[in-house]
């Protein structure tokens, strides 16, 4: 076989197969690929997506998205989810529909002190306790919605973003989120987002990092270079130390990886450009997964001589992610997958993962029929 056949044909030579397909993008159109939708996708059964979210908190919106007294619609989770900010600046999240007669609350509600009031007939809810506080036009509020008629979502505010927990039987945060001191430090520089819609699951998502094998074929590297594998309660992560050849010669460059929870994952690289890497992964659907990955470098860097490696750094590592979409796009998920002996912990990370999926010992499911 020639090299130009076997190029087009084989992963192993460069170009990667894959890359073919995002030769052509460039700028606009390489940002609008990685939002725009996907032609024939299959359905979630399908592609065997249908084993619903794992649980814990996700970053759902940047701090700024909804300001004191502004309610927004949001969806997430395969929920309609209505978000707000009373006058004290605390963000409250609940389920979208109203309980008098099914207006959704995150278009055109509004904020009455730290209440949501639905645009339809003025119900006000608390955001804690999920309760109608307040009929302005009843002299009595209807008993099935005094009590727990509505639900809320644990909700906090870290790294300049607003994270919501989900767990299927709505139980109680069970870790917190870790905070980075560089985010908001004047030092550092404020985020570089880039946002991209997988369509596929964060499981999938996440098993790339110890898939080692793909690294060659789809990311076009020599081989995965050693990485010392962390496992946790309820995080992971990973050291690998690389070389990494740069204007200035090759470097030793080290690239931590960390995670809490499966919506939370963060990335130091250092030895080449000094750089965090605050990843914002939600899901949205069973099969569409919003991703930002949100860059703060030290502002001597970002900002001096080094400035230009530091921007290759990330452009390097978005082109990372543009090729693996092509995969998580339309891969399934395979539930028993054949494992050949270089793979990598696929199958010791889909065991340590599965901690995240809700079982019967993990509480009750909360009574929130409608009365
Ligand atoms: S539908 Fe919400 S107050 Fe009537
Ligand atoms: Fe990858």
């Amino acid at each position: 076989m020639n090299d130009t056949v076997r190029s087009a044909t084989d992963a192993r030579t460069a170009p990667v197969a894959v890359w073919q397909l995002l030769d052509k993008l460039r700028g606009q159109d390489l940002i609008d690929w990685r939002v725009g939708p996907v032609p024939d996708r299959r359905s979630i059964a399908e592609r065997g997506l249908d084993i619903g979210f794992p649980f814990g908190w996700y970053a759902l919106e940047p701090s700024d998205f909804v300001g004191t007294g502004q309610v927004k619609p949001l969806r997430y989770f395969a929920k309609d989810l209505a978000m707000w900010r009373g006058e004290d600046d605390v963000v409250r999240v609940t389920d979208a529909w109203c309980k008098h007669l099914g207006a959704h609350m995150g278009h055109g509600g509004k904020v009455h002190g730290n209440l949501l009031e639905c645009p339809f007939h003025a119900w006000r809810y608390d955001g804690e306790e999920g309760v109608v506080k307040d009929i302005p036009y009843a002299r009595t509020i209807p008993p099935q919605v005094k009590r727990k008629c509505l639900r809320t979502w644990h909700v906090t505010e870290a790294n300049g973003w607003i994270w919501v927990w989900y767990h299927p039987r709505d139980i109680a945060p069970l870790w917190d989120v870790v905070v980075h001191a560089e985010v908001g430090d004047q030092t550092w520089t404020p985020f570089e987002t880039h946002e991209w819609i997988v369509y596929g699951s964060i499981q999938n998502m996440a098993e790339n990092g110890v898939d080692v094998a793909h690294f060659q074929y789809i990311h076009g590297t020599a081989g995965l270079p050693q990485a010392e594998l962390r496992w946790g309660e309820w995080g992971r992560g990973a050291d690998v130390r690389a070389k990494m050849g740069t204007p200035n010669g090759m470097v030793d460059g080290l690239i931590s990886y960390d995670t809490m929870g499966p919506g939370q994952s963060w990335i130091r690289f250092s030895g080449i450009a000094e750089t965090l890497l605050v990843a914002s992964l939600a899901p949205v659907e069973e099969d569409v997964l919003r991703v930002r990955y949100c860059y703060t470098q030290p502002r001597a860097q970002a900002e001096g001589p080094g400035a230009g490696v530091a921007k290759a750094l990330i452009r390097d590592v978005n082109k990372q992610l543009d090729q693996d979409k092509v995969i998580w796009d339309r891969m399934l998920y395979e539930r028993n997958p054949v494992i050949c002996d270089s793979d990598g912990p696929i199958v010791q990370f889909r065991k340590w993962y599965s901690r995240y999926y809700a079982t019967a010992d993990q509480g009750e499911v909360p009574d929130l029929q409608p009365a």
